[in-house]
């Protein structure tokens, strides 16, 4: 059987080792902050963070992550105590139909978390593989912008020690 460290915390997977991560999260453990949008590794719905680093759980196997650490949506925060990033998000109003915010996050996490300061042009680049059929990618933009301005967020650029 396969281990996984979720969100800090050991879990032991029933799933067959070639099911991809994202079913697992959803079906075996019922976190479903990550998304089902195409499940062919192109609209970005679905990204986790292994090992400090974006990925697309739709297309991983359960078994490439065994013993690394994922981090979900659910990882960073909750409706009644949202991370820097969800909060920057939500401050933005950066959701339409809120499908594609799940990936954004997590990316935008990733992205903040080795680089507190990117530039429009790095955090354009970085969100280039996600899509968002409702438009809201100025939003987007702006709430990274702010979540890497404030000092709450890990490694902000503002952040004091
Ligand atoms: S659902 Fe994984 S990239 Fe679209
Ligand atoms: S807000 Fe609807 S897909 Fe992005």
């Amino acid at each position: 059987m396969i281990t996984i460290s979720l969100n800090g915390a050991e879990h032991t997977i029933k799933s067959s080792p070639e099911t991809p991560l994202l079913y697992v999260l959803r079906d075996e453990l019922g976190l479903n902050g990550a998304k089902y949008g195409c499940g062919l590794g192109q609209c970005g719905a679905c990204t986790v963070i292994v090992d400090g680093k974006a990925i697309l759980s739709c297309v991983t196997p359960v078994m490439l992550v065994a013993s690394r650490s994922v981090i979900t949506l659910e990882g960073l925060g909750a409706a009644e105590n949202p991370s820097a990033i969800q909060r920057a998000f939500i401050a933005e109003q950066a959701a339409q139909c809120g499908y594609c915010i799940s990936g954004m996050i997590m990316r935008a996490k990733a992205l903040l978390d080795r680089s507190p300061s990117p530039s429009d042009a790095d955090i354009r680049a970085e969100l280039e593989p996600h899509l968002c059929r409702c438009g809201t990618h100025m939003r987007i933009l702006r709430a990274i912008r702010r979540a890497a301005l404030d000092p709450k967020t890990p490694n902000s650029a503002r952040a004091t020690q």
